[in-house]
């Protein structure tokens, strides 16, 4: 987790990764500055120090000129005066020497020198200055000789010739310094110069790639969440970035596409809900319609019945009203049910096998025995149509088509009416020579409570017939549907036919 966040392909990374490289170079200018300050002081002290060694060594030469002219004074006359001056000038150099040796203690070349030097002076009054002074005392004419002196000139002048030589070299190191030092001061002035003009060109830069890196994408996603904020879900962020904005993205558009769904799931919900409300206002509105004229005759003729005397003729004529009329009451009650059933979408079949064209047979010639109005036509084979399904339910179907039939040729003609086996499947066909259904209609003639333009016309009826009669053919693993005619409607509808004992032709 912490090593994805800090990688390179992060923000967090890349602006950590930018201002680190900033940091450095800032720290690598500080870095020349501080180390040119301190090669400046070096140099500072190293100019002191051959000042110093320059003082000492003019001091030693001092001495060391002393030595000669004290010498020089013994050999000219060596009398006590003589003496005394050369013994004081044999003690006088060595703390001189030490001076100097001190201040060139830093130079590993001036130590050297330095002691060269001491080994040398000490020589010199030893070997030379000494048995000179000795030689003078015995024979001052032997010590004037010209050899001696030549001598003693020579080694004198070799010795402040490497007295100078120590300041010189002094001199020449800390002429050295100065010029690294000045060298360094240069370079450290370059570089302060290029930061000065490099450092606003790369603030500039860096705030140009912040905004780029951050500013634009955030712009983006306010934009895009203002959208859906106003109830737009179709936006989308971009997710081809692989920092964090492309994780906020890719995160981003999940919620939209879920908000989405959600929202489209609560509206079909929503629908779902509102058109179960109005199936179940569509049913109280139904069923206090149609159950309240039948309800009427049959209050109506009781009552006749209780009320008066009546003759036989009339009175059976009434109770066959009442009859017709609680049969058609009861068919409405049970049709109610059958919705629920629909609404519900159970259907308990209870299958067995019978003779479906006999039940077609049947139902026909019950359903037209008191109609006067229609011819029957029946085109049914000879032998037994065997099928394996619920009988009491495909002779609701049936029926019902059958009613159709008869309810919508109200002007008569003849209600023809077959069955046969074929392709597997018995078809069974109930045509009539009504007025048909117009085009508008057709497509929603089996849903449930749909009536066309029955309603207006002033047939009775509830609109759940054809629904019903769907849903039990369909629950035979069957189909249901109509042709237009030239004059009127063929209904049909294929069931199985039943495969037990070889019918079928
Ligand atoms: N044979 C037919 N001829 C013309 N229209 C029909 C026929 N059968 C059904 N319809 C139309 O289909 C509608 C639905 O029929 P159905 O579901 O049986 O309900 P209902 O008969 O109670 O009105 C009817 O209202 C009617 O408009
Ligand atoms: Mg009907």
């Amino acid at each position: 987790m912490l090593s994805r966040r800090l990688s390179l392909r992060s923000v967090v990374g890349r602006v950590i990764a930018v201002t680190a490289v900033g940091a450095a170079a800032i720290g690598a200018t500080l870095g020349l500055f501080f180390a040119a300050n301190t090669r400046l002081k070096e140099a500072n002290a190293d100019s002191v120090r051959a000042a110093r060694v320059s003082a000492a060594a003019f001091d030693v030469r001092g001495k060391i000129t002393e030595l000669g002219s004290a010498i020089r004074g013994v050999v000219a006359s060596p009398d006590r005066a003589s003496i005394a001056r050369w013994r004081r000038a044999e003690s006088a150099w060595e703390p001189s020497l030490e001076t100097l040796a001190r201040a060139a203690a830093t130079s590993e070349d001036q130590e050297q020198r330095t002691e060269a030097l001491r080994f040398e002076i000490r020589l010199y009054v030893t070997d030379y200055g000494d048995p000179l002074v000795r030689i003078a005392q015995l024979s001052p004419a032997a010590a004037r000789s010209s050899d001696a002196n030549t001598e003693g000139s020579r080694r004198l002048q070799q010795i402040l010739d490497h007295t100078d030589g120590v300041a010189q070299s002094a001199a020449v190191e800390a002429a050295q310094r100065s010029a690294d030092a000045s060298r360094l001061a240069h370079q450290a002035t370059v570089a302060g110069i290029v930061a000065l003009v490099l450092t606003p060109v790369l603030l500039i830069l860096l705030g140009i790639w912040l905004a780029r890196l951050v500013a634009e994408p955030l712009r983006q996603t306010v934009e895009a969440a203002s959208a859906v904020a106003a109830g737009n879900f179709d936006v989308r962020l971009p997710e081809r970035r692989r920092d964090e904005f492309g994780s906020l993205a890719r995160a981003f558009n999940a919620m939209t596409q879920s908000l989405a769904t959600s929202r489209r799931e609560l509206i079909e919900r929503a629908e779902s809900l509102e058109q179960s409300e109005r199936h179940k206002s569509e049913l109280i509105t139904m069923v206090s319609h149609e159950v309240r004229t039948p309800l009427a005759s049959v209050l109506g003729f009781t009552r006749l019945l209780l009320e008066r005397d009546v003759s036989e003729a009339e009175r059976r004529r009434y109770l066959e009203i009442v009859d017709s009329e609680a049969t058609r009451l009861a068919g409405l009650v049970s049709d109610f049910l059958d919705a629920r059933l629909i609404e519900e979408g159970q259907f308990a079949l209870r299958r067995e096998p019978f003779d479906l064209g006999a039940l077609v047979r049947e139902q026909a010639e019950l359903t037209l025995a008191h109609d006067d109005a229609h011819e029957l036509a029946l085109q049914l084979p000879d032998e037994p149509l065997s099928v394996e399904g619920d009988r009491a339910r495909l002779t609701q179907v049936v029926g019902n088509v059958l009613s159709n039939a008869v309810k919508y040729s109200p002007g008569g003609g003849t209600i023809t009416v077959g069955a046969r086996a074929s392709a597997g499947v018995a078809r069974v066909w109930v045509a009539d020579e009504g007025d048909g259904i117009p085009p508008e209609h057709r497509e929603q003639l089996f849903e449930p409570f749909y009536r066309g333009g029955a309603a207006a016309a002033g047939i009775p009826g509830t609109g759940l017939g054809l629904a019903v009669s769907r849903r039990i053919v369909e629950a035979h693993e069957g189909h249901i549907g109509f042709d237009p005619l030239e004059r009127g409607t063929r209904f049909w509808f294929d069931v199985p036919l039943y495969a037990g004992n070889g019918n079928g032709r």
